[in-house]
Order: C-alpha cells, then sequence, then structure tokens
C-alpha cells in the first residue's frame, strides 16, 4: 500500500533534521577547513545519493576561492585560486543569489548576510532526476552550511589574531634568548598524532600549539649572561634559571585567550618522579599537556643543543628518554613520543634540520 502524503512529509522532516545534526557534528569536530568542507561534502554526496558535489567558498583573507570537489565517492579534490575556479552557472549563482535547478543538477548559493560560496550536486543518467523536494531539501541545509561556515571562518580569524600575538612575543623573546625556542613546524605534526594517541581535544591541543611557542616567555626577566653561560651554573644561578616558568606564567596571565596555556608554561619543568620545579608535582599531578610539554622541549634541546647542553644525534637522544622513563618523564608520553618520531614527516624534517646544526 503506498504510505500516505502524511508519512511522507514525516519521513522528510525526520530526514533533514537527521542531515542537519550531522552538518553540526562535522562542525563541531572541525579542525580545518579541509576536514569541514570534506565532511560537509561526504553528507551531500549521502544524503541526495550524488555523483558529483562540489563547495566553493570566498576566502578574501587567503586565496579568493577555493573549491572542494567529490566524485562518485572518491577521494575529493581541493583546489585554490581565482574566479576561474567557479563554472560558468556557478559565477552566476554566486552573484545573483539565486538557485539553479534541473533534473540532474541543482546549485545553491551559501548565503549568510553576504554570498559565502555557493554549493553544487549533480546526478548521472542512471540515477533517478532531481525533484522539486530535492531543490527546497538542498535550500534548507545551505543555510544551515553557510551558518556553519561562516563560524568556521570566524574562529580562524580569531585563531590567526591569537597566533600573530604569540609569534609576536615569542619573536621578542627569542631575540632575547636565540636558544630557547622550540622548531615548531615538526612538533605541529608531532602535536597531531599525540592528540589522537592521548584523545586530547582540539582546544589542548591548541594550548600545547601555544605553549610550544611561549613556554620560556619567563627567560625575559633572567639575566642575560646567565641564559648564555656555557660553563656549569652556580647552586644560586641555577635556582635564577627555575625563575622562568613562574614568571613567564605571570607575564601571560593577563592575555585572556593564552589562559588555558598558562598550566603548561608554568608546569613544563615539573619531573614525572616529583623533582622537578617549581611544585615539585608528581606523576598525575602534573596536567597532561606539561607532561607532553616537558617531553618535546628536552627532546628539542638535546637534538638542536642549548648554550648550557651539546647536542646528541636522535639515537642518543631517543635512548635519553627511554633512560628517564618513569623519572624525569610520564613513561607513556615517551613511548608514544618516541612512535611519531617515526613517522615520514618527522623523520625528514629531522634529517635536514639536524644536518645544518
Ligand atoms: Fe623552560
Amino acid at each position: 500500500m503506498p504510505k500516505s502524503n502524511y508519512l511522507l512529509h514525516i519521513e522528510r522532516h525526520k530526514e533533514i533534521f537527521d542531515v542537519i545534526h550531522a552538518i553540526y557534528r562535522i562542525a563541531n569536530s572541525a579542525f580545518t577547513a579541509k576536514d569541514l568542507l570534506s565532511g560537509l561534502l561526504r553528507t551531500m554526496q549521502n544524503s541526495f545519493n550524488a555523483n558529483h558535489c562540489s563547495i566553493v567558498l570566498s576566502y578574501p583573507n587567503r586565496h579568493p576561492f577555493i573549491k572542494f570537489t567529490l566524485k562518485n565517492k572518491r577521494k575529493y579534490q581541493l583546489k585554490k585560486g581565482g574566479k576561474s575556479l567557479l563554472t560558468k552557472k556557478e559565477k552566476e549563482i554566486f552573484n545573483s543569489g539565486r538557485i539553479y535547478f534541473t533534473k540532474k543538477t541543482i546549485v545553491v548559493p551559501l548565503i549568510f548576510i553576504n554570498t559565502l560560496g555557493v554549493v553544487t550536486i549533480k546526478r548521472g543518467a542512471s540515477i533517478h532526476p532531481f525533484e522539486e523536494n530535492d531543490k527546497q531539501f538542498l535550500n534548507i541545509l545551505a543555510e544551515e552550511m553557510a551558518l556553519v561556515v561562516r563560524n568556521f571562518q570566524l574562529y580562524e580569524e580569531q585563531h590567526r589574531t591569537i597566533i600573530g600575538t604569540v609569534k609576536a612575543i615569542t619573536g621578542f623573546v627569542n631575540r632575547y634568548a636565540p636558544t630557547s625556542s622550540i622548531h615548531a613546524e615538526y612538533i605541529h605534526k608531532i602535536l597531531k598524532e599525540l592528540g589522537k594517541r592521548f584523545r586530547l581535544t582540539e582546544s589542548q591541543l591548541i594550548s600545547l600549539e601555544y605553549a610550544t611557542l611561549l613556554h620560556d616567555t619567563g627567560k625575559i626577566e633572567i639575566p642575560q649572561d646567565l641564559l648564555e653561560k656555557s660553563d656549569p651554573l652556580t647552586k644560586e644561578e641555577k635556582e635564577i634559571i627555575k625563575k622562568h616558568p613562574k614568571k613567564g606564567a605571570e607575564i601571560l596571565k593577563n592575555l585572556q585567550a593564552l589562559r588555558p596555556a598558562i598550566p603548561i608554561i608554568l608546569y613544563h619543568h615539573e619531573k614525572y618522579d616529583g623533582t622537578g620545579y617549581p611544585s615539585g608535582l608528581r606523576k598525575k599531578q602534573i596536567p597532561l599537556e606539561a607532561r607532553i610539554m616537558s617531553v618535546i622541549d628536552a627532546f628539542d634541546a638535546m637534538v638542536f643543543g642549548r648554550p648550557y647542553k651539546k647536542s646528541l644525534n636522535l639515537e642518543d637522544a631517543i635512548k635519553e628518554l627511554e633512560k628517564n622513563k618513569g623519572t624525569q618523564f610520564d613513561p607513556e608520553i615517551v613511548d608514544a613520543f618516541v612512535k611519531t618520531l617515526h613517522s615520514k614527516e618527522v623523520k625528514k624534517y629531522l634529517k635536514n634540520k639536524l644536518k645544518k646544526v
């Protein structure tokens, strides 16, 4: 017996709610524009049984446009460039804000105050043609997608502003204490891997990224001759150096956006067995991110050297980390960290950089 119009109506609404829910789930877990847009494309493809889906977005502060395309459930393609990325029809819809609809193609604009981009879905001849319902459905979803895309762009802008401030502070600190900085390029990759292993949230990862750049900010209040001293430090001099985590936390605590990074900066010299500073915390009393930071900082100092420490080769640095498992470092973090060193990208970076040291 054919379904009544009422039942069809209910099913359609349920389907719309499910897809909207999926859009917000993707938006909440996306860390990059690539995660967000590829997730949205897959959702569109499944919901409309489409052969071809694409999203073009205007990205005024970076590339004029980016375009993500997914064809026949294969890997998506990403292109960056000017208006030539848009098809003639996409340009028309982007400029007019209207909807284009045929039995094989639907193009809708993504509008949030201004036009942000366009979404295109296509069906091949072997699949039944699009109907009016599909057009309405895609239009509803486009409103939600425009909202999550705009939120994401605002979040990216905010993140860029904070990173700009962080880099300005780091630049200043590095001029004063040049060898205290960690090589952020490979650490970024390592953090991503450790993030998966320890189920770190996006905000924990961002705080670690900030702390990587700012952990030694307090050194600007330490006499420069002590920072540059290559002879062994006296007991008194060591005590002065040990003040830098507290001083760093003190300097940065008023920058609201950096607040979550403060405990990492404050505790990055604590040791797993409780013999570190400034508070002598032990094991899980030390925040997880600070335990991670401690391994990263020590490893970077080992392989790239510091005025007070000769550099080690990669194998010896790994042995040193292993040797200090359970005393200086959290053993689980050392194990996970050493695993990440075997990733292709990290290996390649270290090989090139260490040649130059
Ligand atoms: Fe430090």
